[in-house]
């Protein structure tokens, strides 16, 4: 009896059905199910995807309940502090770090690719200045697939990162582009002689003409502090196995779509509060509660099973004790502290809720940890960014992890269309 299997049994009939089990290098085997509807008549139930691996993939390994992380096996936090974003881009694309020689062409192939065409940069002037900078941003990233529509079909390697390479490039210009749209101010250039991290603090602060912003001390140069922290930023937030928007760009991919049209819902689909999007409610909670003595309301309504009000910046679906991503930031946000203008109250407020939350049993029991949303948000206020640009920040550094999901979809040969099935309980 053949024994890396697993055996249901039908307890209304008795009858036995094997499936295999498949070994993974890391984590927690499977059960392949692929053929449990031909073999047993009925389909699995899994609301929320809790329990099903979608793909094999050899990417990103989380281990939730070790708060563990690794890019291609890599640790989290020897990535974040011991190397650039740039370096863990190439990275998770190719499957090892660049040579220095690698790095360099690396960086300056995005440095040249970073701007967009004329006509869609008068396609974002067409937005209302009131739009939120992520609409504008999936529809960009939606409309580029019309300027490089030959990448719905690449044959090789070459085009593959191609097409990874130039959306990797112009995401932080299409951000950056979004924002001053949002607020109804010119739009700035890259400019090739700063760094990848730095041209998008440089983009969202100049002034026409290139300038920075004079103070009374000459111009405010952006300090190579700031760069660091956003460049973690970035990194920490580069992949993360299959979460909900890789889940939706890896979906579409699977119908063929075009890969920029696929990365556009992935940027949809991490809008929302539950994802991507808790950044920028975290801090508008934060300022919502105001002050360190409200906190105690707004536990208990966290509390109240009939208050729909959350904590944002808690819980995760996958991490059980707590988010390594987490910890990177919570450190980068104390060595800031003494540099960088932190606002006091709003850590303040932070730190207080984080004390109550961790000693809580209604968040105990739950294994209801802050996650890396819950300290980005103050670190990002420090570096003078509206919250409206906290989840594009998140998506700039997310694209590179969409693109190798969707580009390891592409070569791998069990990729399917995405359908699930149901259980129909209607007339
Ligand atoms: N505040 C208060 N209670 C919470 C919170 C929270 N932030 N998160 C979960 N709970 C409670 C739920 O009410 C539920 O309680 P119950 O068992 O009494 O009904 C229990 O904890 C389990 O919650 P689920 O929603 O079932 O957990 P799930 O794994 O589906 O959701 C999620 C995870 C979406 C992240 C959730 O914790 C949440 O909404 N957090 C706030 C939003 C947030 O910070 N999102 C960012 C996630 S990280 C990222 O995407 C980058």
């Amino acid at each position: 009896m053949k024994t890396n299997t697993a055996t249901l049994i039908d307890n209304r009939t008795g009858k036995h059905y094997e499936f295999d089990i498949l070994e993974a290098t890391r984590g927690p085997s499977v059960v392949d199910i692929s053929t449990f509807y031909k073999k047993t008549g009925m389909f699995t139930y899994d609301v929320g995807y809790t329990s099903t691996a979608s793909c094999t993939s050899s990417i990103t390994f989380i281990d939730g309940e070790k708060g563990e992380l690794r890019y291609r096996g890599i640790d989290i936090k020897k990535l974040a502090k011991e190397h650039t974003y740039l370096e863990n881009c190439y990275l998770l694309l190719n499957g090892s770090m660049p040579n220095a020689d690698e790095l360099k062409r690396f960086d300056l192939e995005l440095r040249h690719r970073s701007f967009i065409d004329e006509d869609l940069k008068r396609l974002i002037s067409t937005f209302p200045d009131s739009a939120h900078p992520m609409s504008i941003l999936s529809s960009g990233v939606s409309a580029l697939s019309s300027f490089y529509f030959e990448h719905l079909n690449m044959h090789n390697i070459q085009e593959c990162q191609d097409m990874a390479r130039r959306i990797i490039a112009k995401i932080p210009t299409l951000a950056a582009f979004a924002y001053r749209k949002s607020l109804g101010i010119p739009f700035i250039y890259p400019d090739i002689d700063r760094s990848f991290t730095e041209n998008f603090l440089y983009m969202l602060r100049a002034y026409p003409g290139g300038k920075m912003k004079r103070g009374m001390d000459g111009e405010e140069e952006i300090k190579p502090i700031e760069i660091k922290a956003l460049d973690t930023i970035f990194t920490l937030h580069a992949d993360h196995e299959q979460n909900a928007s890789t889940t939706v760009v890896r979906n579409v991919a699977s119908t063929g779509a075009h890969p920029y049209v696929a990365i556009s819902s992935g940027i949809a689909a991490l809008w929302g509060r539950a994802h991507g999007g808790a950044n920028e409610s975290v801090i508008a909670q934060l300022e919502m509660i105001g002050s360190v003595e409200n906190i105690g309301k707004y536990i208990a309504k966290a509390k109240d099973p009939n208050d729909e009000f959350r904590l944002m910046g808690f819980g995760h679906r996958v991490y059980k004790n707590f988010d390594p991503r987490a910890e990177v930031l919570k450190e980068l946000q104390d060595e800031l502290k003494e540099e960088l203008n932190l606002d006091s109250n709003l850590m303040a407020i932070a730190s207080k809720i984080e004390e109550i939350a961790l000693s809580d049993e209604y968040f105990i029991e739950r294994k209801l940890y802050p996650n890396v949303d819950f300290y980005s948000g103050v670190i990002l206020s420090a570096l003078k960014i509206e919250k409206s640009m906290f989840t594009p920040i998140f998506v700039i550094g997310r694209t590179v992890g969409w693109i190798a999901h969707l580009l390891e979809f592409r070569v791998d040969s069990s990729s399917k269309i995405a359908r699930p099935r149901q259980l129909y309980r209607g007339e």
